[in-house]
């Protein structure tokens, strides 16, 4: 029996702090407790308690890429930057689009053991658009698929689109959208405005999502579907979501932190760190995704984790790809703008970060309230500590962070995940 007690910490943040005892997986006991001999202790002097962080959209570069990032080291970066959950995103090369593949990855993410990885199934085989996948088979198989995308690309087809919605209901999975209408997107560099008309980039509208998102929710009301759309980069699209889920509409979305912080002021500096799908936008849209956020008209936070190698990324902007990371990065993001900002408190981190991505991505064992009986998924944070982002140290193999050398606040100094430690003061516990 493994025992861990947590010393004087804050669940949420909120009143006295108190000990946390788990045994087994499980937290057993809160309040004033002493250690038992065997207990593995944790002097939290204060910090605070949130359930573990769950993202629903992650890129893990296994298989084909694992010169980017393979399941263990992105299982770290995840259980660094406070995650128990990450959801790997299909894009990989094979395709995760059969059951061969999603087992394969869930079965390296539990040798891993450092994060549960849940496969996401691509939608269409090969993420071509054309044919639908085989979800079922997916849904089904070991690694139990609960959400479908081709991330990286859009289902742009409104007929495969309304099929796969119409499975989805029926096998009780999600399907998660990269609403980018590709006819207006063709070439597109970066966010269609000034800076993108000043430095001669082909734009890539705000209305190529919007348009998407605008149809997929009407297609999902009528499929009386689950539709979850990725990372909403505009003003407009908050405006859509809250009009689509006024109605009755079962839309969920995410934001990335990049979108919520950084905006296409940063196109001058031509460092391709910054090229990033959908592109980040102005700050009058930043501002709209934050208070979006905080109102739950966008459900949660995901990081859209996208590693690149240098000689993909560190090139002429043209022909970098789009993408940077997130993981070990997410929470001090979400602190910076919605925390110390005063638009959430840590209660509505732990619904953004936890909670509510769990519900979406019908996870059972995670995003649970801090309660005797609950699996022990927890993320201990230091809240006032800052730190200075080097994205050659992170767990990572790849190193694009567009947050290299910023001082950040908010520290993860502890996850557990089923009740076991697995990073502490920023190092893996193997
Ligand atoms: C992602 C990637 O690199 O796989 N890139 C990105 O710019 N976000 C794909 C995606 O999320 O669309
Ligand atoms: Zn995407
Ligand atoms: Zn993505």
């Amino acid at each position: 029996m493994t025992t861990v007690l947590i010393k004087g910490a804050r669940p949420y943040g909120e009143g006295d702090p108190v000990d946390v005892l788990v045994e087994d997986g499980v937290i057993t006991d809160i309040g004033s407790l002493d250690a038992s001999e065997d207990a593995e202790v944790i002097d939290a002097g204060g910090q605070v308690l949130l359930p573990g962080f769950v993202d629903l959209h992650t890129h893990l570069r296994e298989p084909g890429r694992e010169d980017t990032e393979t399941i263990a080291t992105g299982s770290a970066a995840a259980a660094l930057g406070g995650y128990t959950a990450v959801f790997a995103m299909a894009n990989t090369d094979p395709v995760a689009d059969n059951a061969v593949i999603v087992d394969h990855v869930w079965r390296r993410g539990q040798e891993a053991g450092l994060v549960d990885v849940h496969p996401v199934g691509a939608v269409t085989v090969g993420l071509k658009g054309e044919k639908l996948a085989e979800l079922g088979t997916m849904a089904k198989s070991e690694a139990r698929v609960k959400v479908f995308s081709d991330d990286g690309l859009c289902v742009a087809d409104p007929l495969l689109m309304r099929r796969a919605l119409e499975y989805s209901t029926a096998l009780g999975v999600v399907i998660a959208q990269h609403a980018e209408e590709p006819r207006l997107t063709v070439g597109a560099q970066a966010h269609e405005g000034e800076q993108a008309a000043r430095l001669g980039y082909t734009g890539w509208p705000a209305s190529a999502e919007e348009s998407i998102v605008a149809r997929d929710c009407l297609l999902a009301r009528h499929a009386n579907a689950r539709l979850h759309v990725c990372h909403v980069s505009t003003s407009g699209t908050a405006d859509i979501l809250k009009w689509a889920k006024e109605r009755g509409t079962k839309v969920s979305a995410e934001v990335t932190p990049h979108h919520l912080l950084l905006t296409d002021e940063r196109l001058a500096t031509y460092d391709p760190v910054n090229k990033v799908n959908p592109p980040l936008r102005t700050e009058s849209d930043a501002e709209k995704l934050r208070a979006a956020l905080a109102e739950g008209v966008i459900d949660c936070v995901a990081t859209d984790h996208a590693p690149h190698a240098v000689q993909d990324k560190d090139r002429e902007w043209n022909s970098a790809r789009p993408g940077m990371l997130g993981l070990q990065t997410a929470l001090s993001i979400v602190v910076e703008t919605m925390v110390r900002t005063g638009l959430l408190d840590w209660r509505g981190v732990a619904r953004v970060m936890s909670e509510r991505p769990a519900e979406i991505g019908n996870l059972t064992d995670h995003g649970r309230p801090i309660e005797v009986g609950e699996p022990a998924n927890l993320t201990l944070v230091d809240p006032d500590t800052e730190w200075i982002v080097r994205g050659a140290e992170f767990a990572s193999i790849a190193a694009n962070t567009p947050y290299e050398g910023m001082r950040l606040p908010g520290v993860v100094t502890a996850t557990l995940l089923r009740g076991r430690i697995t990073a502490r003061e920023g190092k893996i516990i193997p």
